[in-house]
């Protein structure tokens, strides 16, 4: 995961804040507005998390999530758009899907390789490079990722990059729709390596999400989690700040034509637990943690967080 290459950094970086554009006006980011007033009684009721710096009803949050759809697909088809072909051509092509049952493909004991479940992959770069790294790096072509994302649109993004992979409509490749914070189609102890990449961010229930590894991983299995993370000098966090909440709005304006967009994007990346803190999260799962737990990269602008589910649980 460390050799993550710019392009997937920039894909990453785009489709989180792209997240933040299909919100409604809502009455939670006015605060003075009629609107919100009303609503104040509902709200009380409701449990709340972050919206970036925007308090919004956990409800509404995975909600969110699903309002990628047809503006995602119109963002990837733009040509200038860093990381997108220059050109696409013709309709979509109808992608088949696999005819074995989910549960059969990743609950086979009889299969060799490993079953690894990359979750928030709906682009599918992250499992497309680690099916690459089995293939060719340890010459091992029994090994089979299952895409899982909360959004039917990115996964059908995942699915129509596939086609160009060699794993495309193979056992080795499947897709599946599913909130990360409760996946009872995946059965207990069934996966070998579980990764997340710039996806645990955006989840209304972290804590969830991580029992919900806990639970999916074999023992001795493996929790690996890529997240934009916390800068720990002070100088360059100051630097590195001031470019994110002024650059990255701007640069999503110029680009994307989208500048809430990525203010979202920079104020969950700010919300974001400290890595010290999100170490702790993971052991309270109850996975072990090997070592120091992390690994910062570019002086933790992301960390690399591992975890390991006791053989003894
Ligand atoms: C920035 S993208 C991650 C992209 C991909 N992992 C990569 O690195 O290229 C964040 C993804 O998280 C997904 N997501 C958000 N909340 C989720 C949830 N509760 N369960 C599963 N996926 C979720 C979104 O649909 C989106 O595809």
């Amino acid at each position: 995961m460390s050799t993550m290459s710019t392009r997937s950094a920039w894909r990453a970086l785009h489709y989180s804040a792209k997240r933040r554009a299909f919100q409604p006006a809502t009455p939670f980011r006015c605060f003075s507005c009629t609107r919100a007033a009303q609503d104040q009684s509902k709200q009380d009721q409701e449990r709340m998390t972050h919206f970036g710096f925007t308090n919004v009803p956990e409800s509404s949050k995975d909600r969110r999530s699903l309002q990628l759809r047809r503006l995602l697909l119109r963002h990837n088809e733009r040509p200038d758009v860093p990381g997108n072909p220059p050109h696409l051509e013709g309709p979509l092509r109808p992608i088949p899907k696999p005819r074995i049952p989910l549960s059969a493909r990743i609950n086979n004991p009889t299969q060799k390789g490993w079953n690894i479940l990359d979750i928030a992959g709906g682009t599918g770069d992250i499992a497309f490079r680690m099916l690459d790294h089995a293939t060719n790096v340890n010459h091992d072509i029994e090994t089979r990722v299952t895409i899982s994302d909360i959004n039917a649109d990115m996964l059908a993004e995942g699915r129509k990059r596939s086609i160009d992979t060699p794993y495309y409509n193979t056992p080795r490749l499947s897709f599946v729709e599913a909130n990360a914070q409760s996946m009872p189609h995946i059965p207990s102890n069934s996966v070998d390596l579980y990764t997340v990449v710039f996806g645990i961010r955006n989840f209304t229930d972290k804590q969830a999400a991580l029992n919900e590894a806990f639970r999916v991983l074999k023992p001795g299995g493996v929790f690996a989690c890529m997240e934009f993370s916390k800068v720990d000098n002070p100088v360059f966090d100051a630097v590195y700040k001031r470019w994110n909440f002024s650059a990255i709005p701007l640069i999503g304006q110029l680009v994307a034509g989208d500048r809430d967009s990525y203010q979202y994007l920079v104020e969950s990346i700010e919300q974001f637990p400290r890595q010290e803190e999100f170490k702790g999260m993971i052991q309270k799962a109850g996975f072990m943690i090997p070592g120091r737990g992390y690994e910062n990269l570019t002086g933790g602008i992301a960390a690399i967080h591992k975890g390991i589910k006791p053989i003894k649980a």
